[in-house]
């Protein structure tokens, strides 16, 4: 495909939205508080910003890299760069995580559909926090969340058929910073709960006798879930850089921002976990079981709590089209689809794979514990791999200094962690993690 024909993003803000709005998602506002309360707190959250620095911004900028070079999709990349190697191999392996993790994420992003229509009928007004926690457990035995992940699919549908710059970027760059700004209104409510101290002291105050090396398996998947990276998503938008825009500066503030909002939203849970006694370690239904609970404990709950489902669906829908935008990309630039059937082709089969997850919590523990933990951190350990070791410094110097318009000063320091330290920390810590080594 001739490089011109490729859609791509139109401004600088449009890529920093786009990118973030991938990552930023219900990875931050579902996942990482419920991870977090399971695996312990403050020592948890500790492990998380050193993968966060130490190997997600390196890993999240190898795959920009590798996707502005080459201008393709996460396997025609590969392919493009290392002609006749098996490299592509990584690619193949995040087109299936796509599916994986879309089928599963959908689910939860239809859960949050309905608590939308939930807060327009005022269904949590006057209700005791038992009665709200066993509308979650009800629901989820209805038939309900399949309903709510196939209109979840349609809507992802919608805007992936749309194109790049008038679907993506145009709906990202408006609805993530509302986002923001909801996250902090209700965190300052959290926070000024009676009893609230204990949960910010949950937080931020690591208790090094729960770290295990499960728990720091789970902080390295859930950096490289919440980051959106090792599976190809931001290889695919990375194709969509124009060439004139400062991948690093981009990587850093996609980082920064996705970790900000991770930590803004265990401000806005954790306390009020503990002036209601909520258990922290609530699973999957921690955020639906408390926030609606909050709401009603502030004056103007109707409103905020319809906003805040209304932006989490947004924030959820940028991140399913980006993983949605792996799968397309690569049916229509490697197997010759139009962009249209590719679209459908991709929603129908994860349509079929969510249907399970959505009925079974057995199928959807095991898409999400496999994909975040195992299929990501291994993407991540080869991606490093690749750039550090095959691709080299010359190339990789050339892309992200822009042919040498931009000074990279960071270059340097990024090559080490590529080559040397990111790898071996995602190695140790994923067979540690899963058991095959014991230090
Ligand atoms: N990063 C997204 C979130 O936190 C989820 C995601 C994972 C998106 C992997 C793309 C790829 O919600």
């Amino acid at each position: 495909m001739d490089i011109n024909q490729r859609d791509s993003f139109g401004s600088k803000f449009g890529v920093i939205a786009a990118a973030a709005g991938s990552a930023i998602g219900l990875g931050n506002i579902w996942r990482f508080p419920y991870i977090l309360g399971e695996n312990g707190g403050g020592a948890f959250l500790l492990v998380y910003l050193l993968f966060v620095v130490g190997i997600g911004i390196p890993v999240m900028l190898s795959e920009f890299t590798i996707g502005r070079s080459a201008q393709r999709n996460a396997v025609g990349s590969f392919i493009k760069l290392a002609p006749g190697k098996p490299w592509y191999l990584v690619g193949v392996m995040g087109v299936g995580a796509a599916f994986m993790i879309l089928a599963f994420y959908t689910v939860v992003a239809g859960w949050t559909l309905e608590y939308v229509y939930q807060s327009v009928i005022n269904g949590f007004h006057g209700k005791t926090q038992l009665e709200i926690g066993q509308m979650f457990d009800h629901f989820r035995e209805t038939s309900r969340p399949v309903i709510w992940f196939a209109i979840f699919m349609l809507m992802t549908l919608g805007i992936v058929i749309a194109g790049v710059k008038n679907g993506i970027e145009k709906y990202t760059k408006i609805l993530m910073p509302i986002l923001l700004l909801i996250l902090i209104i209700i965190s300052i409510r959290s926070i000024t709960l009676p009893g609230s101290s204990q949960g910010l002291k949950f937080l931020f105050y690591p208790d090094f006798s729960k770290i295990t090396p499960k728990v720091i398996l789970e902080a390295l998947g859930q950096a490289f879930f919440s980051l959106s990276i090792g599976m190809g998503t931001l290889i695919t938008y990375g194709s969509y850089i124009q060439k004139k825009e400062d991948l690093m500066n981009t990587a850093v503030s996609v980082t920064m921002a996705d970790t900000l909002i991770a930590v803004l939203a265990g401000v806005a849970i954790f306390p009020a976990v503990f002036a209601f006694g909520i258990p922290p370690a609530a699973e999957e239904g921690l955020v639906y079981k408390t926030l609606p609970v909050i709401f009603q404990q502030m004056p103007g709950g109707y409103l905020f709590s319809l906003l805040f489902f209304v932006l989490l669906a947004v924030a959820a829908v940028t991140s399913t089209i980006s993983v949605l935008e792996v799968i397309v990309a690569y049916f229509s630039e490697e197997l010759n689809m139009s962009r249209k059937a590719a679209t459908w082709l991709g929603t129908i089969s994860v349509g079929v794979l969510g249907i399970f997850a959505s009925y079974s919590g057995k199928v959807f523990d095991v898409l999400n514990f496999t994909s975040a933990n195992i299929l990501l951190p291994v993407g991540g350990l080869f991606i490093v791999l690749f750039i550090g070791w095959y691709f080299g410094r010359k190339r990789t110097f050339a892309e992200i200094s822009n042919e040498g318009v931009l000074k990279a000063r960071l270059f340097n320091v990024y090559l080490f962690l590529v080559r040397f330290i990111a790898p071996i920390a995602i190695a140790l810590v994923f067979l540690n993690g899963i058991g095959l080594i014991k230090f």
